[in-house]
């Protein structure tokens, strides 16, 4: 395996490109032009920046194909591609653009080289860096509720949970994966746990799509008791723990569930020799990044569930879902 010079040359300026996206979207240009197109100086004027820079930028745009110009009049007019309408602007059920939540993200990104060296991250004593400010939390929980509201719907038909009357999701955040869980299992009932300031935010999120089905609880999952449930889900929550916390949270999990009962595991698994897929390796940095956890092969996640006395383990590698794979096992 090798590549190109020029390979390498893209993966070095790889950040100038997202830049140019998240400076474009922080200021407003894609926002701006969906009520139709505008020239460089009326842009500016709107997003009230400087005129000769701004057209700089939004040259850059149309060489990343996330703005189209021409010419109209005499006059050079910008103005969104489908693409951009549909995945960038905030209006759009598509939009990812609550993903970029770059204010957070690129300058933690920028600590990769001193979080090898230390073995561990490097600013934050929270949870997460993204948990520092009620502000940069919310962005998070967006980012989090985007990602998995895509993916939601093709992981609770992954196995057949028809079976079980009560779920609860630790650390379930918005709901997006209750919200999908109760679409396609009328009968479920399903409990988000998660910590108190979450839930709290989680009140914008609530109101999408709300159903009587759904309750949340306030709490934290290292301390207070989980709700009742037939069914408990870690979904994206079993790779941000250190091996301690993560053993504390197997063995809760394992006590409170009666027999029968189950765990659904949702995690993108990393290849068992941890060369791919790409997401998970990326996801992998994130963790050492920001929390204490790390990415897993399915043959490690295997291996921690059945030394908390899990059976029955099954699992899947959910080929159309982006972030996640699934694991479901049982307690006897
Ligand atoms: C990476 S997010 C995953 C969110 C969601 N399950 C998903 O798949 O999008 C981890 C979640 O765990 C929650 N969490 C972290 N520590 C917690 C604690 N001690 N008790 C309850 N929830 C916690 C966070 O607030 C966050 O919502």
């Amino acid at each position: 395996m090798a590549l190109e010079k020029q390979e390498i040359v893209d993966i070095l300026y790889g950040f100038q490109k997202t830049q140019i996206l998240f400076s474009a979207g922080e200021l407003g240009v894609f926002e701006e032009l969906t009520n139709g197109p505008l020239s460089s100086k009326a842009i500016a004027a709107k997003i009230k920046a400087n005129p000769d820079a701004t057209e700089r930028l939004l040259n850059a745009c149309v060489g990343l194909k996330l703005l189209n110009k021409t010419l109209k009049d005499g006059e050079t007019i910008y103005n969104n591609p489908d693409s951009t309408t549909k995945y960038l602007t905030k209006s759009s059920p598509d939009s990812v653009r609550w993903m970029t939540n770059l204010n957070v993200v690129y300058p933690m990104w920028g600590q990769l080289k001193d979080c090898v060296v230390k073995g561990d991250r490097v600013s934050s004593e929270e949870f997460f860096n993204y948990y520092v400010t009620p502000t940069t939390q919310l962005e998070f929980m967006r980012s989090m509720h985007i990602i998995c509201s895509m993916d939601a719907p093709k992981l609770v038909n992954v196995f057949d949970l028809s079976s079980y009357s009560v779920a609860c999701d630790l650390g379930g955040s918005t709901g997006s994966l209750a919200k999908a869980l109760v679409k396609a299992y009328p009968t479920m009932k399903v409990t988000v746990m998660d910590r108190s300031d979450v839930v709290q935010q989680s009140r914008d999120f609530m109101s999408e799509g709300r159903s009587e089905a759904i309750s949340y609880s306030g709490g934290d999952f290292f301390v207070d008791a989980f709700p009742d449930a037939d069914l408990y889900i870690l979904a994206h929550t079993f790779h941000n723990w250190s091996p301690e916390k993560l053993d504390a949270l197997l063995d809760k999990i394992m006590a409170t569930m009666k027999s029968g009962g189950a765990l659904l595991v949702l995690e993108k698994f990393l290849d068992e020799d941890k060369s791919g897929p790409m997401e998970s390796l990326l996801l992998d940095m994130d963790m050492l990044l920001c929390a204490e956890g790390r990415e897993r092969s399915l043959s490690e996640y295997k291996e921690k569930l059945e030394k908390h006395g899990f059976t029955d383990i099954k699992s899947k590698v959910v080929e159309n879902a982006l972030w996640y794979d699934a694991i479901i096992c049982k307690k006897k």
